[in-house]
């Protein structure tokens, strides 16, 4: 009898697992898509707002536009950097080792289009940072 249970516990731990682990991955492809629609729709932001200044392959101009490719800014200061796309960034700021004193006027962007180009930019270009920004996330955002 006490065997029975034993084995009936571990089964039901099985199945248990089993299914927590599905669940895991379904969670994570949803998750993967709405991050891969999000990217997409940043792509034509950063098209018709963004390539002027900060060009095709996000490299920058040299000691005017800083980089948003590999920059360790955008890396390290996620809420800085939606601040800056909502409110503007003005002031000195470092990226990659250099310092540029200078302003981005904001681009008259909506919180979803702000939480989409922040998705492109944050995986462009060899670029793999953060979590997915979400337009939540930008809407709580305060100057
Ligand atoms: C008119 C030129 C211009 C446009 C257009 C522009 N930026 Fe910028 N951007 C700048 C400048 C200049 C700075 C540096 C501001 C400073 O010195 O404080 C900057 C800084 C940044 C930074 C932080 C620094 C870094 O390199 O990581 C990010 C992120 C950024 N811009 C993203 C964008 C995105 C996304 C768009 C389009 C929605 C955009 N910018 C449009 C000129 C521009």
């Amino acid at each position: 009898m006490k065997l029975l249970s034993y084995i009936t516990i571990i089964t039901v731990g099985f199945i248990l697992i089993i299914v927590n682990q599905t669940d895991v991955t379904n969670y994570n492809t949803v998750q993967d898509k709405v991050l891969q629609e999000s990217i997409k729709r940043g792509n034509d932001v950063y098209a018709d707002f963004c390539i002027t200044c900060h060009l095709d392959s996000g490299e920058g101009v040299k000691n005017t536009f800083p980089p948003l490719a590999n920059s360790d800014y955008l890396k390290t200061n996620r809420e800085s950097s939606i601040k800056g796309l909502k409110y503007g960034l003005k002031g000195k700021i470092t990226v990659n080792g250099k310092v540029y004193n200078s302003y981005m006027a904001p681009q008259g962007l909506g919180n979803d289009e702000i939480a989409d180009v922040m998705n492109y930019i944050n995986h462009s270009w060899g670029n793999t940072y953060g979590e997915i920004v979400t337009e939540e996330e930008v809407a709580k955002i305060k100057k």
